[in-house]
């Protein structure tokens, strides 16, 4: 039997055999990374990391049990003792849990915290939908201030436009307090009703079950229907009101373009007040690179303090491939400074004894460990990119220099042992 990875997941390999899978290279996942965690510290967000899975009762209870995560996305399983268990399909819900579970709020009136780990959702597979992606998400719990809406979306922003990403989309709308989704939703009904019968399938079982989620709709009838519907930052109480555009002048300020769009609702029920979206236009239908929003009652919802919070999440997968897709700059693929050849018993010894020292220092160097003849070790240092080739024989050994050869250039350099670790140190 052949064993293959099962549908709609990836390996990250140090680089994929195909060419079109270059996104799945580890060493862009660590620089992709590396760049996330420098924009979470610069703007005070700290790490945490909660377990793969939590109880399935905590994400119906938040996400909602008609939207999609979990009426057909979740992986689901029964434990050993019969507990419903599922892999975690979102961040802020866990995030949430273990906030109140360990009484962070006792520890400061304000958190900023940030997460990157996998998610799984059982979705239809297609480009730029995975059913385990990876998210970079914040949730900055304790603050309802518009500067902290606009801190969340430009840490987002500005993430992406550091990656030198091009052709983004800022989509903002205002789902207002839980009281106005309420008026909103049953207007939207009263709107729809008379145009039950040409709705898709789709947004028909919606109207009754999550009507706000017709407006999602990629349907080409539903999308004509839709053109006419009220909005919801109609139904905005002053106080709504006043906080969307105080977030709009400071995305002004910032000059950082947007559009509002009142039919953006996000698919998770925890959402109220501001919500928003990056788009790229490179990625077609799944362009979102990144959404959230506010979700001011769900801590006291889940039996925690009365805490105001905002976040995102933003798919690592799709950032990589419009990096791609947009040429952006990406470094290489990392390679070996020196790559060591040894030819007999005693050049070995030394070589590894040498090999060991470098490294020690943290300089990246190679050595040839399969007994290969020197054409065979030559075209392997090709291989992996090494810097430097030095060939230790006999007359190494007896002299005790090596000449370290520049791959790219063919330029030869002459050394003794004990001065290659300063030369290395100082190409
Ligand atoms: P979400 O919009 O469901 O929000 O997911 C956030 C991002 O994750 C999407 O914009 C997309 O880039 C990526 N993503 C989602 N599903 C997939 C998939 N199947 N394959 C590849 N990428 C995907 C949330 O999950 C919220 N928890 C965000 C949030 C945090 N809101 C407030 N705080």
């Amino acid at each position: 039997m052949k064993y293959q990875i099962p549908k709609g997941v990836f390996d990250i390999l140090p680089e994929d055999p195909d060419p079109k899978g270059l996104w799945r290279s580890s060493h862009l996942w660590n620089f992709l990374e590396g760049k996330i965690r420098e924009q979470a510290r610069a703007y005070g967000f700290e790490e945490i990391r909660t377990p793969l899975f939590e109880q399935t009762e905590l994400f119906n209870r938040t996400i909602g049990e008609t939207s999609d995560i979990v009426s057909k996305e979740m992986y689901t399983f029964h434990d050993k003792k019969g507990r419903s268990i599922t892999l975690r399909p979102e961040g802020t819900a866990p995030v949430m849990r273990s906030f109140i579970e360990k009484h962070l709020d006792q520890q400061r009136p304000l958190h900023k915290l940030f997460y990157l780990f996998p998610m799984f959702r059982y979705e239809r597979s297609q480009a730029g939908r995975y059913r385990q992606h990876h998210q970079f998400g914040v949730e900055a719990i304790g603050s309802n201030s518009p500067l902290q809406d606009v801190e969340v979306i430009n840490l987002l922003y500005s993430l992406l436009s550091k990656l030198g990403l091009k052709n983004l989309h800022l989509t903002i709308n205002s789902l207002g307090a839980p009281k106005t989704r309420e008026v909103y939703r049953s207007r939207l009904q009263e709107y729809l009703r008379p145009h039950l019968g040409d709705l898709s399938e789709e947004s028909e079982r919606r109207f009754t079950t999550n009507p706000l989620r017709i407006l999602d709709s990629k349907d080409k009838q539903d999308r004509e229907i839709l053109k006419e519907a009220p909005s919801i930052l109609d139904d905005l109480d002053p106080k709504a009101q006043e906080h969307f555009e105080s977030v709009c002048l400071l995305l002004k300020n910032l000059e950082i373009p947007f559009t509002i769009d009142p039919m953006l609702v996000r698919g998770l029920d925890y959402y109220n007040g501001v919500v928003f979206e990056v788009t790229a236009k490179e990625l077609g239908a799944q362009n979102a690179l990144g959404g959230g929003g506010r979700y001011d009652g769900l801590i006291q919802s889940l039996g925690g303090p009365p805490l105001p919070a905002i976040g995102f999440g933003a798919g690592l997968e799709r950032i990589l491939q419009t990096m791609i897709g947009q040429q952006v700059f990406l470094p290489s693929r990392p390679s070996p400074l020196l790559y060591l050849i040894p030819l007999g018993d005693a050049a070995t010894t030394k070589s590894f004894l040498t090999t060991e020292t470098l490294r020690e220092m943290g300089l990246a160097v190679d050595l040839e460990i399969r007994g290969k003849k020197l054409s065979g070790a030559m075209r392997y240092a090709d291989a992996i990119g090494a810097k430097f080739v030095a060939v230790i024989g006999e007359e190494e050994m007896k002299s005790n220099h090596l000449t370290l050869k520049e791959m790219k250039s063919g330029d030869t350099t002459s050394l003794s042992f004990e001065t290659l670790a300063e030369f290395l140190q100082h190409v």
